[in-house]
């Protein structure tokens, strides 16, 4: 190849940009590498958009559950099209299609990325490019966690961490599977933008009063599923609030320290903490409600599982973007678009 494109190849070149982390903390670097292959039972997708997620944050720090070799190309979710597939009839039948996208091995941040076949979502023409990007991580877990409050006959979920994107979209969705929903954020403008979304309970945790409101509230609501993103001592928090027999799920550690909880304020009370991770819910749920899941996503991408886009910023200003997300996440997300 001398013209910088690839044989049989669609019009995909040799090489393409891609954010690079060389070690812990970064920064963020954007290299020219080769554009991958995709193996058998893979695609290879053009990217449109990615966006930043706080579990980004936490692998380029080197904190995140999941690891990778470095240097790596960060980037766990995304969109774009299918431009060339590995073996296999699934992947055959993703070529010019449009995705949303969850990272294999490869990352998102980058001109392409290769995937499996099943970790793609074909977009209804509805569904833009943009939300699409945001269509896998924060909407599958929102689901979830409306099949958690089901499955466990929870008359009411209290969710910490609530203006994040994820936070709003348990709002809407309570709201529209009539399960009422506790909000708590830690910033009065934050409960100004729950307020304007319709939110009916909403707490500050930096309020003096906030834990026994937050008792008073669950109890009266029964609220018995807690959902902690934050951790630390938020959790001893949650825990003294919950009704006798509560779960407290634990999917985010936001304080950034480990979670504080004394046993004996479980044990008494038959309530329990336990671990959520979408990787591992999404392998478990088999294909009906998979299917199920991907049909509900595409329908309710534009209203109860939308998220705000504060800014568009190409790969060459990663270092930016992370900056931009990291000073204010209330404020919607930010998204790395192709060049
Ligand atoms: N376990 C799983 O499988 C799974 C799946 C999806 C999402 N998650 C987790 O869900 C959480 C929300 O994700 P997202 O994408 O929706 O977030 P997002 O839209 O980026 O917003 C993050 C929110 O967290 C708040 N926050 C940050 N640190 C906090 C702290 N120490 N105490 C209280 N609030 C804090 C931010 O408020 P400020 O503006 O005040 O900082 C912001 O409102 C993340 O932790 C993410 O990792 C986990």
């Amino acid at each position: 190849m001398t013209d910088g494109r690839r044989a049989g190849g669609n019009g995909v070149p040799e090489l393409m940009d891609a954010v690079h982390l060389e070690q812990d903390g970064g920064p963020l670097v954007v290299r020219r590498i080769p554009v991958p292959e995709p193996g058998p039972g893979e695609v290879l997708v053009r990217m449109a958009a990615a966006p930043i997620n706080p579990s980004d944050l936490g692998f380029l720090a080197g904190s995140y559950t999941v690891r990778r070799p470095l240097p790596v190309v960060p980037g766990f979710e995304g969109s774009g099209t299918v431009v060339a597939a590995g073996r296999g009839l699934l992947p055959r039948l993703l070529v010019g299609r449009r995705v949303a996208v969850a990272a294999a091995q490869g990352g998102t941040w980058a001109a392409y990325a290769v995937s499996t076949a099943l970790r793609c979502i074909p977009l209804g023409r509805h569904v833009s490019l943009e939300q699409g990007a945001m269509l896998i991580v924060n909407p599958l877990t929102a689901l979830a966690f409306l099949d958690l409050a089901r499955q466990g006959r929870h008359a009411a979920i209290v969710s910490n961490a609530a203006a994040s994107a994820l936070g709003r979209m348990i709002i809407r969705l309570g709201r529209t599977e009539g399960v009422p929903v506790i909000s708590i954020v830690r910033r009065p403008e934050q409960v100004a933008v729950l307020r304007a979304l319709g939110a009916e309970h909403v707490l500050d945790s930096s309020e003096d009063g906030y834990a026994a409101g937050l008792r008073e509230l669950a109890h009266r609501l029964r609220a018995t599923l807690f959902l902690d993103a934050v951790g630390g001592a938020q959790t001893q928090t949650l825990v003294d609030a919950a009704p006798a027999g509560s779960t407290i799920v634990a999917y985010a550690a936001l304080a950034g320290e480990p979670s504080v909880f004394n046993a004996r304020t479980l044990i008494g009370d038959d309530k329990k903490i336990v671990g959520f991770y979408l990787g591992h819910w999404a392998a478990h749920k088999g294909l009906l409600r998979t299917v199920r899941d991907i049909v509900r996503v595409q329908r309710l991408a534009g209203t109860d599982l939308q998220t705000t886009v504060r800014r568009r910023l190409p790969l060459s200003a990663a270092q930016e973007a992370i900056e931009t997300y990291r000073h204010d996440m209330t404020a919607g997300k930010v998204l790395l678009v192709a060049d």
